[in-house]
């Protein structure tokens, strides 16, 4: 993944305190966050993206059951030198790069579940006064360079906030915030109106806001004053729309492929394709993928396929 060089965004937030009910029982004691696509967690990819797009701040805000994301970038001194006894180099810069020297991280505790609004807002103390990003693990974009550092080069030209679209089937667009913008066919442009996971009927178009977002400080003060929104949550969707009313906010089609892995299917297709195009592992898993007999392992589901079926 390439990055951007152009970069002033310092501070990357990622809400990670929502509990992850729709992969329970996996979530029950372990962040989704944690969930690995083939050898990385989740939150790693998050990271990863961020520091490409020029983070050094890295600001986490966490909730019950997150303590593993602080161990996860935490160094760990007794499997370091286990690894290091057993000539594991390639292991051991693998853990180490796991975090970068010049990176920090912040872990702030959202109190209660009340919305993705209100899990920014608790960001804020180690914000300040300068624009930042968000950015949902959930949503796992792969793309030849960062969709965050795409956007922080939209920031640097319009020197305003900027929201990660792309075009949904219109019957999902209850999954998402969604934006009617100026210009509907151009990349980057103005959002006219934004809402909150609308009715198909009610959408004002099928271009979703995805977890990714680079916002003006400014947000803070409109996320303070709005209440609760859909859901009984206070909504990051409902702070952009009073922000908007003040100052411009662009949505940017990134360029990229999403998986939802926040849905089992979304996470089985990244785990598939991050799979196919690993390094070490991708020719192997494709070779196995095409002797797989597909057709008798749908007609059976949950049991062998014919051809396997006697081993
Ligand atoms: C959140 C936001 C929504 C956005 C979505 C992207 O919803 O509230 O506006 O479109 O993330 O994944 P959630 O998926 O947390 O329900």
């Amino acid at each position: 993944m390439r990055s951007s060089s152009r970069s002033v965004i310092r501070t990357a937030v990622f809400p990670v305190a929502g509990r992850g009910t729709r992969f329970l029982p996996a979530t029950k004691a372990s962040p989704k966050e944690m969930l690995p696509v083939v050898d990385k967690p989740l939150i790693q990819y998050a990271v990863e993206e961020a520091l490409a797009a020029g983070a050094r701040r890295l600001v986490f805000i966490t909730g019950a059951s997150k303590r593993a994301i602080e161990d996860h970038f935490d160094s760990d001194q007794e499997l370091e030198h286990m690894l290091e006894r057993q000539g594991k180099s390639d292991l051991l810069n693998q853990l180490r790069s796991v975090l970068p020297s010049y990176a920090s991280c912040i872990y702030i505790r959202q109190p209660a579940p009340l919305g993705l609004g209100h899990a920014v807002l608790c960001a804020q103390p180690a914000v300040g006064a300068e624009p930042f990003f968000v950015h949902l693990a959930d949503d796992l974009i792969r793309g030849e360079v960062a969709c965050l550092a795409q956007m922080a080069d939209v920031y640097a030209a319009k020197r305003a906030s900027v929201l990660g679209v792309e075009v949904v089937p219109r019957k999902d667009t209850e999954k998402y915030g969604i934006v009617a913008v100026e210009a509907d066919r151009s990349t980057t442009s103005r959002v006219r109106s934004i809402v909150e996971k609308p009715k198909p009927a009610d959408a004002p178009s099928n271009l979703a806001v995805v977890g990714r977002y680079v916002l003006a400080p400014t947000i803070f003060e409109h996320l303070e004053r709005i209440g609760q929104g859909a859901g009984g949550e206070i909504q990051l969707t409902d702070g952009i729309a009073a922000l908007m009313r003040e100052e411009a906010v662009y949505a940017y089609r990134f360029s990229g492929h999403r998986y939802d892995c926040g849905s089992k299917l979304g996470y089985l297709q990244a785990t598939v394709e991050y799979a196919l195009a690993h390094a070490q592992l991708g020719a192997d898993f494709r070779r196995y993928l095409k002797q797989l007999d597909v057709k008798a392992a749908v007609r059976a589901p949950g049991g062998r396929t014919r051809r396997s079926a006697g081993s």
